[in-house]
């Protein structure tokens, strides 16, 4: 499958990560265009992952860790401790930009302990460490991801149709995705699936980025608004629902694009069994269960004024949630690269997580 890298670390030179920049797809120009964007500067990743250029849990993780070394590689500070401080000071700000995905806050907190760890190094030599694991973070998510196709696929027969939601697809990772990794495995094991890309409103990441990347890929993919997705699994034969992640909890309550939970209630109501697939990046077993996950609340006008044309009547209220939170008791299993787990989700996400 030859699709684009959804973002990588430029150089020149191919042993030294450092000067480099961020080069990553323009999600928001996508299906119409495949534009990419260079960037070298710190406020624009910020914009980036704030206006979903760059969008997907593992994706903004990782390219909040490139960000990081955007913004300190030209630094002229004398010491370790001064340059630490400084990848520290824009570690805080791109934690700034969207707060439900926790792989956001795992590759910041990543790249601040590295930096804090190796403080005592001349300031040229820290800037390598830091280039090569924002690298490393990426490569370890391509690698995750294929691990998670190969649990997956055991969950899928020949002929089999998926339903998905929103976009967990390459293009949310570093490349392979998580929900549409086992079909990508499918495929390359020369097993034929179909697909149901839900819209996914308000920002319709399954009409503009899952049914264009399953195109690519030259899966057969069918696109419907995201209210037909109980017609469809009434009266279509879908046989399991695959989604991404965006924070897993202890209890494994899983949050997700906006309209997730009504997925997995309609899966339930319909007996398919539903699967979260996500890399140990996104558990974050802090938080008991999914109350406490943080919602991320949008803009009115992504939802009056979607793609530039006025949908509602003006002054309306709106309330925009971008994500909700699937109990646990309504997932099959949840997938990750060390395997699957099953209900009672606790041990297993612990087991998985190395705790
Ligand atoms: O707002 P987005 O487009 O960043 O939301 C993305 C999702 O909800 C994905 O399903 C999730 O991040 C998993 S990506 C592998």
């Amino acid at each position: 499958m030859k699709v684009p890298k959804t973002i990588e670390w430029i150089t020149k030179h191919r042993n030294m990560p450092i000067p480099g920049h961020i080069r990553m797809i323009d999600q928001t120009r996508l299906p119409s265009r495949l534009v990419f964007l260079e960037i070298t500067d710190l406020h624009q990743i910020w914009t980036a992952i704030k206006t979903l250029q760059v969008r997907g849990a593992p994706a903004i993780g990782i390219a909040a860790a490139m960000g990081i070394v955007a913004a300190v590689q030209n630094s002229r500070v004398k010491t370790g401790i001064q340059l630490a401080a400084e990848a520290c000071r824009a570690a805080d700000y791109l934690a700034t930009s969207r707060p439900t995905a926790v792989n956001l806050f795992w590759a910041i907190k990543r790249m601040k302990e590295l930096a804090n760890a190796h403080a005592d190094m001349p300031p040229a030599k820290l800037k390598i460490l830091l280039a090569k694991e924002a690298v490393a973070i990426r490569d370890e998510d391509a690698d995750m991801c294929r691990a998670i196709g190969k649990f997956g696929v055991k969950f899928l027969k020949k002929g089999y149709t998926i339903l998905t939601h929103c976009n967990a697809g390459g293009l949310a990772t570093a490349e392979y995705g998580t929900a549409l990794a086992p079909i990508y495995t499918a495929l390359d094991k020369g097993m034929k699936i179909k697909v149901y890309a839900d819209e996914t409103r308000p920002l319709l990441q399954g009409a503009r980025l899952t049914a264009w990347e399953l195109m690519q890929a030259g899966i057969d993919v069918t696109l419907i608004c995201d209210n037909m997705a109980a017609h469809v699994m009434k009266h279509k034969k879908i046989n399991a629902v695959m989604v991404g992640a965006d924070r897993i909890a202890a209890n494994g309550d899983a949050a997700n694009k906006i309209g997730t939970y009504g997925v997995a209630l309609l899966a339930k109501a319909h007996k398919i069994p539903f699967y979260v697939l996500a890399p140990t990046s996104t558990f974050d077993l802090s938080l008991k269960n999914g109350s406490r996950i943080p919602i991320e609340e949008r803009t009115e006008k992504e939802i009056t004024e979607g793609f530039g044309r006025r949908t509602a009547p003006k002054r309306v209220k709106v309330y925009s949630p971008a994500f909700d939170v699937t109990p646990a008791e309504l997932i099959t299993a949840i997938v990750c690269e060390k395997g699957i787990a099953r209900p009672d989700f606790r041990k297993s996400l612990a087991r998985f997580a190395g705790k």
